[in-house]
């Protein structure tokens, strides 16, 4: 058998993985309620040419003299997607972690002085490629486990520069490594200490210069606000979000994540994305979400960093009938994580969701959330051939395991991602 059989036998392609994927499970949305048993599928051109039951697989590609891809009975599901990062910013807080452990809560730190705004200081001496730096080994990390889609925001800059050069290196992450990038403002995330005591005249830099001048630049995707007491008011978070929709942008919130004080109501008002974090979220709130097709996105990782004890209502979530979408927040201060799929076991056995809800929250529910389902989330004709194969006997195990990264191989834009595994396994 040639090198180049032997690989395609063990269901890893070379560089361009066009041909027929066969001898698969899969969950084309990531929805281990509706599979496809003995499934194929057939990439062309960086595209799903062709999705469904081998037996239905059309002759134009059986008898076609394609490269076959044995996925060797495995599971494939969508390429993950992560929604809420703050992946971009200079230096760690780890010395803040030694005081919350020493008795100081998050809330107390950010009072103080410390928290975002240490981690403002450190993004704004870091020069680009320090920050590209140091954050491609996170993103190496979460490509690692089968993401091929990512949410980044700014946030750590406060000022105009400093925002703009996160959201360049967001840019850049996505240009360098397999994987599609979509950047959000969020210029609301903090006081900038030279504000201090002016917190409207901040948002109006924010509303009338920094957003503006970066949408204009080609920088933003989305818009973001903290909306929280020790973040901006309901009131403030209204003028960034009309900033926004001025510019045809769309926004979200983090909201209701240490009190409730009207966020989501507000989010759900501007037809917002999702709302996310949401351990104080109200049925009323829920209420608004339904009418305004606003997601959930629930935040384990900072639940679990900041020793939360208030879980997020997803019984309620349940009840409306809510998408709920699961993200790492990979942040500096509240969720100092690179794994997703951690993130899906931390789902279940922190807020009690199902394995099935968790793989949902970070494929199709998790492109709801980013305004994308048209384009991620699903594998189906005409999409883009982003994908990835398990090693897993059942999608269960996607939750299940932690630490272990069952990702065989990842493809991307029909392309093997350099971050697949090199085929050790049996
Ligand atoms: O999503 N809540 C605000 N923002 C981040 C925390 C950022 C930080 O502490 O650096 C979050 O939890
Ligand atoms: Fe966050």
């Amino acid at each position: 058998m040639s090198s180049s059989q032997a690989k395609q036998a063990d269901g890893i392609c070379d560089g361009v993985c066009d041909g027929i994927w066969h001898n698969a499970r899969i969950a084309p949305a990531g929805n281990p309620g509706q599979v496809i048993a003995d499934g194929a599928l057939v990439v062309r051109d960086g595209l799903i040419a062709w999705i469904g039951s081998a037996v239905e697989l059309p002759e134009e590609y059986g008898n076609a003299d394609l490269p076959r891809h044995d996925a060797g009975n495995r599971w494939i599901t969508p390429g993950l997607i992560d929604c809420h990062t703050h992946l971009v910013y200079g230096g760690n807080r780890a010395d803040e972690f030694a005081l919350r452990l020493a008795g100081a809560s998050y809330e107390d730190i950010a009072r103080s002085g410390g928290g975002i705004v240490s981690t403002v200081r450190a993004t704004r001496e870091a020069d680009e490629d320090s920050l590209f730096l140091q954050a491609s080994r996170r993103l190496e990390a979460l490509l690692a486990e089968g993401v091929t889609t990512i949410e980044i925001k700014s946030g750590y800059g406060l000022d105009l520069p400093t925002e703009r050069k996160m959201l360049k290196v967001a840019r850049r992450l996505g240009e360098h490594f397999p994987v599609t990038v979509y950047t959000t403002f969020l210029g609301a995330h903090a006081l900038p200490p030279e504000y201090q005591g002016r917190a409207d005249d901040y948002i109006t830099l924010v509303c009338d210069e920094m957003l503006p001048v970066l949408h204009a630049e080609g920088l933003v995707d989305a818009v973001d606000v903290f909306c929280e007491n020790i973040g901006f008011s309901v009131a403030q978070s209204e003028r960034v979000f009309v900033a926004a929709a001025k510019l045809g942008l769309p926004v979200k919130m983090h909201a209701d994540q240490l009190s409730n004080i009207g966020g989501t109501e507000l989010a759900a008002r501007f037809n917002a994305l999702s709302v996310d974090h949401l351990e104080h979220l109200s049925e009323a709130d829920i209420v608004a979400m339904r009418e305004s097709g606003t997601v959930a996105v629930l935040l384990p990782g900072a639940y679990y960093f900041i020793r939360e004890t208030r879980l997020p209502p997803l019984e309620l979530l349940r009840r409306h009938q809510i998408p709920v979408a699961i993200s790492t927040d990979s942040n500096p201060g509240t969720s100092p994580t690179t794994s997703l799929l951690l993130m899906l076991n931390m789902s279940c056995t922190l807020f009690r969701m199902t394995a099935a809800e968790a793989l949902m929250g970070v494929t199709s529910h998790a492109a709801l959330a980013l305004g994308k389902a048209d384009r991620h989330g699903l594998l189906a004709a005409g999409r883009a051939a982003d994908f990835v194969v398990w090693d897993v006997e059942s999608l269960a195990e996607l939750a299940y395991w932690s630490g272990l990264n069952p990702c065989r191989t990842i493809v991307r834009g029909g392309r093997l991602s350099a971050a697949s595994k090199k085929g050790v396994s049996p």
